[in-house]
């Protein structure tokens, strides 16, 4: 994990002519989103332009997992001047949003209220990181950078399979949407595979954005079709909700492990704190010198206290107090560490915490840029379960998200994915919910990685993962292909792919007292951009269980 990776090569390209590698690349879940990307790099865009671009074309081609009606977090890296930065685009609840507003009279919770439908849904981040990135890092203007998507939302992007069977999962509560089932619902059923599915309104919204930047989407014609088309359904938005969002610049989180310096994203998001607390212990179990079993066992171990910590600890950074120096100081590690025995498995049961986690999840997407000057973009984006709440306000073809079913709607009481919490992470007005996505780079002195991936809860182990493989120098397909294992404290169980644990491994750990639970199917989609500083290349690989696309490019005049 910590061993020094083609440190001698370096030598031979210190005098490169580039600061940055001289080439371009995207990795993203859709292939028109991929070559959106590229195609504005090659117009002389960077890569925050290039985000801008990827961000807003899968909005179009990979609705069920990111849109307009959506959140997420760009971290981005600036090579002129070494400054790092979380773009914290989530979505925040509504004013009007109260703690038991998935509550029935009986005080029972809901859980419909808070996936499908308008009051599901958080005011939108997308739009203003969109606009805040083409404003601030960008070198050509949002109209440019849209373009491509709204070119792609004028004409249709063919249903591919993955889409089909998320379509197929929500068509029901889809239905319930007439603007959702115009576009989606072709004819009033599903679409043929290959079908292509116009979305004019989206590509008219898409264009308010360009020509207006976030006043666009946020006040005028967008915020009022948003406003009326989610209060005539039911829903609690106002004018002023959308007028006053704002995203957030946070400071990421950096940690040195050896050789290697990980960027990861701070709260809202979960993944920073997680995967901090994750490789402290693993430090202090000597992992590099552990065979495979005791490595899965020590990494399942590391993950067992930290989702518990994570349950019971972490929420919106602007509302709720947290003790994340504690949670990430090296004496913390020290103690957890201390308490794994790497020759039997604990028992969450007897880790003393109110809470209980479970989140799977196949929403959610991720995209890694870099560009020519090394400038790069680790993104991931959301609406929460497939097509988020599936409501869609009239003329807008903006589908809203479900992201308010990230909070706790009450304590005790399960999420979509099973997910638990505390007050920590209670609905309230303008809170941003706990989220587990995890946008990342790792570096040491000869490699720079950009990853992520989709995937609920289990991002952040996949994300963990992924690192893990780069350190014991694996390329991006490697990191990207890479079979996965997955403890989250609650439920206790290794969740695993079917090649991730082989059978002796098995045998091993269940003699340690685990309990294993197969994965029925592959998970994830990753998608990472590599750049091995001693070859002097890039390489980016997309997930295999996926239909996503990663493209190299020489830059213009290279
Ligand atoms: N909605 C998934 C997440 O933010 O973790």
């Amino acid at each position: 994990m910590l061993k020094r990776v083609l440190a001698a090569a370096a030598l031979l390209f210190a005098g490169a002519a580039h600061a940055g590698p001289g080439q371009h690349a995207v990795a993203s879940a859709h292939p028109d989103a991929t070559a959106a990307g590229i195609e504005i790099l090659q117009a002389g865009g960077n890569a925050f332009d290039a985000a801008v671009a990827v961000s807003a074309a899968l909005a179009v081609a990979e609705p069920s997992g990111s849109g307009m009606g959506g959140g997420g977090f760009w971290l981005l890296h600036m090579a002129e001047t070494g400054k790092q930065i979380m773009v914290d685009g989530r979505e925040t609840a509504p004013a009007a949003a109260t703690a038991d507003m998935y509550r029935n009279d009986a005080g029972e919770v809901v859980a419909s209220l808070s996936r499908n439908g308008p009051l599901a849904a958080g005011i939108p981040g997308q739009a203003a990181a969109l606009a805040h990135l083409a404003e601030n890092y960008g070198r050509l203007p949002l109209a440019k950078s849209l373009a491509p998507a709204i070119a792609l939302a004028r004409e249709g992007v063919p249903v591919d399979a993955p889409m089909l069977a998320r379509l197929a999962w929500r068509f029901e509560v889809m239905e319930r949407s007439p603007a959702t089932a115009a576009v989606f619902h072709p004819d009033g059923s599903l679409p043929e595979p290959g079908q292509r599915l116009p979305q004019p309104d989206l590509a008219d919204t898409l264009q308010r954005l360009g020509e207006h930047g976030a006043k666009g989407f946020y006040e005028g014609a967008t915020a009022e079709l948003l406003v009326e088309g989610v209060r005539k359904a039911g829903g609690i938005w106002t004018l002023q909700d959308l007028r006053e969002y704002a995203v957030v610049e946070r400071s990421v989180i950096t940690q040195r492990f050896g050789d290697w310096t990980l960027t990861l994203p701070p709260p809202p998001s979960s993944g920073g704190v997680v995967i901090t607390q994750v490789f402290k212990v693993l430090e202090r179990l000597g992992y590099d010198g552990l065979n495979a079993v005791d490595r899965k066992h020590a990494v399942v171990e590391a993950l067992r206290t930290a989702y518990r910590d994570r349950a019971a600890w972490l929420g919106d950074p602007d509302h709720v107090e947290m003790p994340l120096e504690r949670l990430m100081d090296g004496d913390y590690a020290k103690q957890t560490a201390a308490r794994i025995d790497l020759k039997r498995a604990r028992s969450s049961a007897d880790l003393a915490s109110p809470v209980a986690v479970y989140e799977g999840g196949t929403d959610t997407t991720h995209f890694s840029v870099i560009d020519a000057d090394g400038n790069r973009v680790s993104a991931t984006l959301s609406v929460n379960l497939p097509f988020g709440s599936g409501f869609m306000p009239p003329g807008t073809g903006v589908l809203l998200n479900d992201e308010m079913d990230d909070f706790s709607a009450k304590p005790g009481v399960p999420n979509a994915y099973g997910l638990v919490g505390t007050a920590a992470n209670a609905v309230g007005p303008k809170r941003r919910p706990l989220s587990s996505m995890t946008p990342s780079f790792v570096e040491s002195e000869n490699t720079i990685a950009v990853l992520g991936t989709p995937g609920g809860s289990r991002i952040i182990t996949m994300v963990l993962l992924g690192m893990l493989e780069l350190m014991d120098g694996g390329d991006a397909a490697a990191i990207v292909g890479k079979p996965r294992y997955h403890h989250q404290y609650l439920p206790d169980e290794i969740y695993f792919e079917p090649k991730a644990l082989t059978a002796d491994e098995q045998a091993t750990l269940k003699s340690r007292g685990f309990a294993l639970r197969e994965s029925g199917r592959d998970y994830g989609n990753m998608h990472a951009v590599v750049w091995d500083k001693a070859a002097g290349e890039l390489n980016a690989a997309s997930d295999p269980r996926g239909i996503g696309a990663a493209h190299v490019a020489d830059a213009p005049g290279n």
